[in-house]
């Protein structure tokens, strides 16, 4: 990768004094041709998509047609039709748990380490419809405990109904194995439902080999628009599910008495949708596909293997998850003992040297509570990141850390 290239193509690192943005993990940085897409949408064709046929919304529905290809094709989907537009990795979560139809005491495996956007809906199912959430325990290093997730899917025998896994966990970047996780699931004839807000990326995902069910995904943290998430799901199952958000365009026609639903996608894109985020869209996820996504996840690791080497013999650092940086992708997420305020020295890098990183329980409030822990300090690459920047890091966090002890 022509890092210096790359980066030129990125407002935010194109400025004096270039800040060192590690917050990947939360949100990237956005290229030129996204933001020139969200202009051009106000500027050019500011219409209304999928319903209107003069030139603006027959420019809009086009440019939707073709982002939903792209992602379609990023992802290996076998049709178009089974990429949905939502607002967030979260609302897709949501389309898929609170879409389908449950019965009481059936039951949901997760594991101890998902973001609030895979615990609360299940949490929410269990409080609402009596579905019975269980979480498989990670091993002590937070690597997936494959016996024990197998123990839990027999001892659920026939009533296990969903396993839903992030394929990466924002709160360390150890990934699970999707593959053998799915075929074991299938073995007890349950659907399977990915978040793959922190794989899609940083790795190649392709949904078909995987062979799973849904794939939730997040757009914002893959060059795209803020506000912006996608579905895949297989199609006889979206055109089964419930859409979650009923309205304009998800219905082939209404009476006074009843719908005729629409199919996938458009059942689940109620309301008039985000337009200038849609086709923006198309223009970040073909700039990912420009890039070769083993190397972006090779160049990720090399650059947590400065950062991991950095900080680990510090006094009252602890990195979250196994010691070595290749099984934590581009993130090295640290717990600090109670003299170091992980807010304060977030602020304290930002003010200092333009480190940013982020700070707190990054929405797994559940395995930091679990153990007692206020929360990590998480530096997050991304391919644009350069030796410098995670030096830069490691440097001023080792000086924060000296200053407060
Ligand atoms: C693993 C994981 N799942 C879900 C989410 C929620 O994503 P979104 O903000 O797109 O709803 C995040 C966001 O950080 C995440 O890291």
């Amino acid at each position: 990768m022509d890092l210096d290239k790359l980066r030129a193509d990125f407002p935010a690192l194109c400025q004096d004094n270039p800040v060192a943005y590690l917050d990947n993990a939360c949100v990237t940085l956005r290229p030129h041709s996204v933001i020139n897409a969200i202009s051009d949408y106000y500027t050019h064709s500011p219409g209304c998509g999928g319903r209107s046929v003069h030139r603006y919304g027959t420019a809009v529905s086009k440019s939707i047609g073709k982002s939903r290809k792209t992602l379609a094709g990023f992802f290996n989907a076998p049709s178009v039709n089974e990429i949905v537009f939502t607002r967030n990795a979260t609302h897709s979560l949501n389309q898929v748990a609170k879409g389908l139809h449950w019965d009481k005491g059936d039951i949901v495996l997760t594991t101890d380490r998902e973001h609030n956007s895979n615990l609360v809906p299940w949490l929410q199912l269990e409080e609402e419809h009596g579905i019975d959430h269980r979480v498989v325990p990670s091993k002590d290093d937070n690597t997936f405990d494959m016996e024990a997730f197998e123990a839990m899917c027999s001892e659920a025998g026939d009533k296990l109904r969903m396993v839903s896994m992030s394929q990466i966990g924002n709160l360390d970047g150890v990934q699970v194995p999707i593959r053998q996780i799915t075929k074991i699931a299938k073995d007890h004839g349950a659907l399977v439902c990915v978040d793959g807000a922190q794989s899609a990326p940083h790795m190649p995902v392709d949904v078909q080999d995987l062979g799973i069910d849904f794939f939730a995904f997040s757009i914002h943290k893959m060059l795209g628009p803020s506000g912006m998430g996608g579905l895949w799901g297989r199609e006889d199952l979206l055109n089964s599910m419930r859409t979650i958000q009923s309205g304009g365009q998800t219905v082939k026609t209404s009476h006074y008495d009843r719908v005729e639903w629409a199919k996938t996608p458009s059942k689940f894109e109620g309301g008039l949708g985000h337009f200038a985020g849609m086709m923006a869209t198309g223009e970040a996820i073909d700039y990912l596909s420009k890039l070769n996504m083993n190397e972006v996840h090779e160049h990720e690791i090399r650059l947590n293997q400065i950062m991991s080497r950095g900080v680990k013999d510090l006094d009252g650092i602890t990195i979250i998850g196994p010691d070595d940086a290749a099984k934590r992708g581009g993130i090295c997420s640290l717990l600090l003992d109670e003299s170091l305020p992980a807010h304060d020295i977030a602020l304290l890098l930002d003010e200092v040297s333009g480190v940013m990183v982020r700070s707190g329980q990054h929405c797994v409030h559940s395995w930091f509570n679990n153990r007692g822990y206020n929360g990590s300090l998480r530096a997050s690459a991304y391919f644009y990141n350069t030796e410098e920047d995670v030096k830069r890091f490691v440097d001023t966090f080792s000086e924060a850390v000296q200053a407060f002890q």
